[in-house]
């Protein structure tokens, strides 16, 4: 669109107004999406992490339809069919013993209610979470994210300390892995310590870290996370928000790790990105606790009869489609791809971390470079997600992505890398 950004009725987000550059998408079909001017993306970014079912997927159309001639507005406590089944389902892919699911608009709002339903058990008013971490927009979930986003708004609320994340390459070649893991530990360990065992309500993460650079846990890390918590009466919270619903090769990321939350956020992909809808699934024994105690908590919206549709045909969608296996299976070769890419140019691709189908290269590029390359992505018609913040190219493609699809959506990456970053090294 040719129109000046600052003439739009309406803002961007993230972003001052000027200069910004708006795709004006008018449809599409699995891992492509089409714009007003008449071009082709692929999207090897699934959006912002939400479209893993794909771009035009009849089934959600239709379920979305469907819905809409049958129930569109009813009370935040009304029950009807799509609210119960729904439910039935998340639970279902819950591990055992979760019992209740309080349905939210977004993942923002998970965060938010997760933080008001660990207050309102524990009776504590603290909590942990994580630096290089995104939790959400709201000042809540603001003020648990761990980057540059909770910057402008601080102080946030009271009562959130942040420990750090298991980023153990950036202390390479300084420590052995042994000793940077138990530094990791000692760091949180510390924290719950001194801000109190008995003040601090729960402990946020998001299972694998996303778009603060595709971190995952190393081994047993979680699992000490857990222990610590169980030590200290705090609840986990597992942020499945970006990595649920397939995007590491299982339904959730924590699902790696041997662990069971507490209380698990998601959104985003949850409908495939078809419908707004986000939902805190609570295990147990910490639901009970509103048996007799008033849920201090609700939404108008509260899970709307188009999202819960939307999400009942996305979660039948990623199993008759055979999604999560997807992303499973293609695993392998989209680490051997970028590590293949990372060869070619080691010179200014530093690492490269993959889990599923959700890759980061590590760049070596300063704004100026980074700029070029995202205007050469553009410029082929590629969607990725590329942060300057953090110096990383993430890609993280609709989970129907056939192996064909990824190695060509890779290659163009790889082109857009070498176009755009002069060789530096051998
Ligand atoms: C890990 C994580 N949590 C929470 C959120 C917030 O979700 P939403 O933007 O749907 O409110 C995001 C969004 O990017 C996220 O990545």
């Amino acid at each position: 669109m040719n129109q000046p950004s600052t003439d739009y009725p309406f803002f961007f987000t993230w972003s001052a107004q000027k200069g910004h550059q708006p795709l004006d998408i008018r449809g599409g079909q699995g891992i492509y999406f089409d714009t007003a001017d008449g071009n082709r993306w692929t999207d090897m970014a699934s959006l912002v992490y939400q479209a893993n079912l794909g771009h035009g997927h009849p089934r959600l159309i239709q379920a979305i339809r469907d819905q809409a001639a049958d129930l569109c507005l009813t009370l935040p406590n009304a029950v009807y069919e799509a609210k119960q089944r729904l439910a039935e389902e998340l639970l279902a892919l819950a591990p055992d013993g979760f019992g209740k699911v309080f349905f939210t608009l977004g993942g923002s709002e998970a965060t938010e209610n997760a933080l008001k339903i660990a207050r309102l058990v524990t009776g504590r008013s603290k909590f942990l979470s994580r630096y290089r971490s995104y939790h959400g927009a709201t000042m809540g979930a603001l003020s648990l994210t761990g980057d540059y986003r909770r910057l402008p708004f601080e102080p946030g609320i009271p009562g959130v300390s942040h420990f750090y994340a298991p980023y153990c390459e950036r202390l390479a070649g300084e420590s052995s892995p042994v000793v940077q893991q138990a530094e990791y530990r000692n760091d949180v360990a510390d924290r719950m310590a001194y801000e109190g065992k008995d003040k601090v309500a729960a402990l946020f993460i998001e299972s694998v870290t996303g778009a603060n650079g595709v971190l995952v846990p190393p081994d047993g890390y979680l699992q000490y996370l857990r222990e610590l918590c169980d030590a200290n009466g705090v609840l986990m919270v597992c942020d499945e928000v970006l990595t649920g619903f397939g995007r590491t090769g299982k339904w959730f990321a924590y699902e790696h790790f041997d662990i069971v939350p507490d209380i698990i956020t998601m959104g985003k992909a949850l409908t495939g990105g078809y419908g707004t809808l986000g939902a805190v699934l609570v295990h147990d024994r910490i639901a009970s606790h509103f048996d007799d105690a008033v849920l201090y908590a609700g939404l108008t919206h509260y899970a709307h009869p188009l999202g819960c549709a939307a999400a009942l045909e996305a979660i039948s969608v990623y199993r008759d489609e055979e999604l999560v296996e997807n992303a499973a299976r293609l695993a392998p070769v989209l680490r051997a791809e970028m590590e293949r890419i990372q060869d070619a140019r080691p010179d200014r691709i530093r690492a490269v971390r993959a889990i599923g189908l959700f890759g980061g290269f590590v760049l070596d590029a300063d704004k100026t470079e980074l700029g070029a390359l995202s205007a050469e992505l553009d410029r082929r018609r590629v969607l990725t997600h590329l942060r300057t913040a953090n110096q990383m190219l993430i890609v993280s493609p609709p989970l129907c992505i056939t192996e064909a699809e990824l190695r060509e959506g890779l290659a163009m990456v790889a082109e857009a890398i070498d176009t755009s970053i002069p060789k530096t090294g051998p």
